[in-house]
């Protein structure tokens, strides 16, 4: 029997050999469509390939792309545990032609690999066309030789494939095999299609055309192809299943829910197992991503997911953190084709591990109150929204949760209930805001902010993103455009700029999109968790409601990135020279440079200057990898990260650790650990180096340093070497002689003068 690693190598090796390049699988944070919230198809990363935009070496491509379905047009969560073939995180097999091969090429190797290469018996298999296209219906015919009756037209959406709601899509042509009449379900197209016997394994969509967002549908002038083979359901085919959760890398993974819960696999547990099941990976791939759980933007939709599968871990009688031991199966399974598991298995396994133990927390009480406010509901009734707001609210139970909670019971929950209890909470909070006096400029933010959720910030894994413009502001009221040459702020619901907060300076970068260029000149947080940015129109014109490419000056932000880090340094530098009570009162990181203030009662010398700058210099050289956790705040604390005192923080922190010292007893620790929320150097070498500038008073007990990093420090040093070097040439010596010169010039005029 082939594993379901075997399979996915036979996939790519069957479409290499036909001259297919080799892709890797893209994020699922795409990069490259603002509109979608995950990666839901192989296609996704071709997007720009599809519609010309872009051009590479090859006009053939084959992937396994790893992708999650869980919110948006293609959203698969209710349904995961309950079917033998839902997943929230799946893998898909395409091959791909970009104005290469199109229809009569692209059915003919699918067919030859599923009934040469896989060895699917030809009789078995029926096959889907959109109703219009008489193209596909008769190469069917043709090179499969189906006979009509197996050749279904469909004339619904099933057989029209898009991502989103804009982008190239096209009319689809899809292959099922029907599993035999021992299992309910009757082929596509019939009113029994939802059942388990007639499943669709392979998608081939002819992508023809170009959605616009004004409804407008373009014709692409090289028609592409774009199929899609699930690799869960393809394996459980070859491997004698119709269920995707009897397939060998799924046993092993429902294997591991049910001893980590210490509960038997039956008929009661195993919807619960097999959702812990699907919803670790999804979970573990998102944070391998650096997603993490959140009250907003895709954060949002990971802890809903984490949480879902930490309730049906109780429903298995498990009340302690659990699923994040099921990781190093995980890992064993899905590490090899996809390193960034194991790259990240120390981060992924804590993240999960601190959520579980967050939610457990409330859960118990929260699903009390959900049994005794629903004990008098019957099948067919509503959950009231104040209930389910409360929950959502004070324990952290996402809606569909709730929903899932109440799911086997038939009861739903009313949404407009829940809505309008939202609606009244932001009320509450609008109301008691206006009476705090803030500026006129800060009340436009909180209507823009009304209608829209928090922006989400990527800039902690990259600096370039596509983002669509949800907000455009000039001159404190709300526009529609901002034209050539004029200056105001947009927002856009994702975006890398990292905007000005804990002394780290906003970015600064440009924006361009299909009608405009315009350079970002800063980015600032405002309220409603909106990162604003301040553009300045450089071509064309800015639009609500269009997608741009936005990129982050790199030299610059590097340059921060280093001076935060080499901050961070000198802070615990500064601790070890002289003494615990320095603590920081302020600091400014910009590219230029990095000042730091901090508590200590007299001036530095010149030696404990030289000291402090040698033990920071000693952790760049190390070279180590700065790394970023995500912690609960108690935690961070206890494990020894520094905190500023009388400062708010969140639920949760990051906390950033660089560089290895010695305990006392001689074992390793982080040299600087360190609550922040900034941007900080991949490695601590890409700091360069750290030169403290100038030392200073600013207030009774309050220290100055100034520093610079990196080619910043560099140039410094290059020019305090110049102006030595014309010294020692004035005074017609070497620069090791030069200050020995001065101090006799200075005796020798003493002695000149007295005489
Ligand atoms: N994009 C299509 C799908 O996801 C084929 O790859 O089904």
């Amino acid at each position: 029997m082939s594993s379901v690693n075997d399979i996915r190598r036979t996939y790519v090796d069957y479409f290499a050999n036909q001259g297919h390049h080799i892709v890797p699988s893209a994020p699922l944070v795409p990069e490259n469509d603002p509109t979608l919230m995950f990666t839901n198809s192989g296609m996704v990363q071709f997007k720009n390939l599809f519609t010309g935009v872009e051009k590479r070496s090859y006009t053939r491509a084959v992937s396994a792309q790893k992708c999650v379905r869980a919110g948006g047009k293609h959203n698969d969560l209710d349904n995961v545990g309950m079917t033998a073939r839902h997943l929230t995180f799946f893998e898909m097999l395409g091959n791909f032609s970009f104005g290469d091969y199109f229809k009569e090429q692209a059915i003919t190797m699918a067919w030859d690999l599923i009934t040469n290469v896989l060895e699917i018996p030809a009789e078995k298999l029926l096959v889907t066309v959109y109703h219009e296209d008489d193209e596909a219906f008769d190469l069917w015919k043709k090179i499969a030789n189906l006979p009509d009756e197996r050749i279904i037209r469909i004339a619904t959406d099933d057989n029209f494939w898009s991502a989103g709601d804009t982008g190239p899509c096209g009319p689809s042509s899809e292959i099922f095999f029907d599993y035999g009449d021992h299992i309910w379900g009757g082929p596509p197209g019939s009113p029994e299609e939802d059942g388990d016997r007639f499943i669709e394994i392979w998608n081939l969509v002819f992508t023809q055309f170009d959605q616009k967002g004004d409804g407008k549908r373009l014709i692409l002038p090289n028609p592409c192809v774009d199929t899609g083979m699930g690799l869960e359901r393809i394996s459980a085919l070859l491997q004698g299943t119709n269920n995707v959760f009897e397939t060998d890398m799924f046993k092993t993974l429902v294997d591991a829910s049910a001893q980590v819960t210490g509960s038997i696999t039956n008929e009661d547990n195993i919807v619960s197992q097999r959702v812990i099941a699907d919803h670790l990976r999804t979970m573990s791939f998102l944070i391998a991503e650096g997603v993490l759980p959140s009250n907003e933007g895709r954060g949002y939709v990971l802890r809903r997911i984490m949480r879902r599968a930490m309730r049906h871990a109780t429903l298995l009688g498990r009340n302690e953190p659990a699923i994040y031991k099921m990781l190093p199966v995980l890992i064993q399974e899905m590490g090899q084709a996809y390193p960034e598991l194991v790259h990240g298995e120390a981060m992924i396994g804590e993240t999960i591990r601190l959520e579980e133990g967050r939610f457990l927390k409330t859960l118990s009480r929260g699903l009390q109150i959900l049994n005794d406010t629903s004990a008098n509901l019957n099948a067919g009734d509503q959950l009231d929204g104040q209930t389910a707001f409360k929950l959502y609210d004070t324990y952290g139970f996402p809606l569909d949760l709730t929903e899932d909670a109440l799911r086997t019971r038939e009861i739903s929950v009313d949404h407009a209930g829940f809505d309008s209890a939202m609606q009244a909470q932001k009320a509450a909070a609008r109301a008691s805001w206006r009476g705090s006096g803030a500026t006129a400029d800060e009340s436009i933010w909180f209507g823009v902010s009304e209608n829209m959720s928090p922006s989400e910030f990527l800039g902690y894994d990259r600096q370039k993103s596509e983002g669509e413009v949800l907000a455009l502001v000039k001159d404190g009221v709300e526009v529609k455009r901002l034209g050539v040459g004029e200056t105001g702020f947009v927002v856009l619901n994702q975006t890398p700029f990292y905007a000005q907060s804990g002394g780290q300076v906003g970015d600064i970068g440009t924006l361009t999109g299909e009608n405009v260029a315009a350079k970002i000149t800063d980015t600032q947080k405002r309220p409603g968790g909106l990162i604003a940015h301040a553009i300045e129109i450089t071509s064309g014109e800015l639009v609500l409601g269009v997608g741009v490419e936005l990129e982050v000056d790199d030299r610059n932000r590097s340059a921060i990135r280093a001076n935060h880090s080499a901050t961070h340094l000198l802070h615990e530098a500064l601790r070890q020279v002289l003494g615990e009570h320095v603590a920081q009162k302020g600091s400014l990181v910009s590219a230029d440079r990095l000042r730091f203030d901090f508590s200590h009662n007299k001036p530095l010398s010149a030696e404990e200057i030289v000291q402090i700058e040698a033990l920071a210099n000693g952790i760049v050289l190390q070279n180590g990898p700065v790394e970023t956790r995500l912690m609960g705040v108690d935690e961070a604390r206890a494990a020894g990260a520094m905190a500023l005192f009388g400062e708010k923080y969140g639920e949760e922190v990051r906390v950033v650790s660089m560089g290895t010292s010695k305990n006392d007893d001689g074992t390793d620790r982080h040299y600087s650990m360190e609550l922040c929320g900034g941007t900080h150097a991949k490695r601590t070498g890409d700091i360069g180096l750290i030169r403290i500038v100038s030392e200073s008073s600013v207030a009774s007990g309050v220290r100055r340093i100034e520093a610079l990093s990196g080619s910043g420090a560099r140039a410094y040093l290059t020019i305090q070497d110049e102006q030595l070097k014309s010294v020692a040439s004035v005074l017609k010596s070497t620069t090791s002689d030069a200050l020995f010169r001065v101090q006799s010039l200075l005796d020798e005029r003493k002695s000149l003068e007295r005489q």
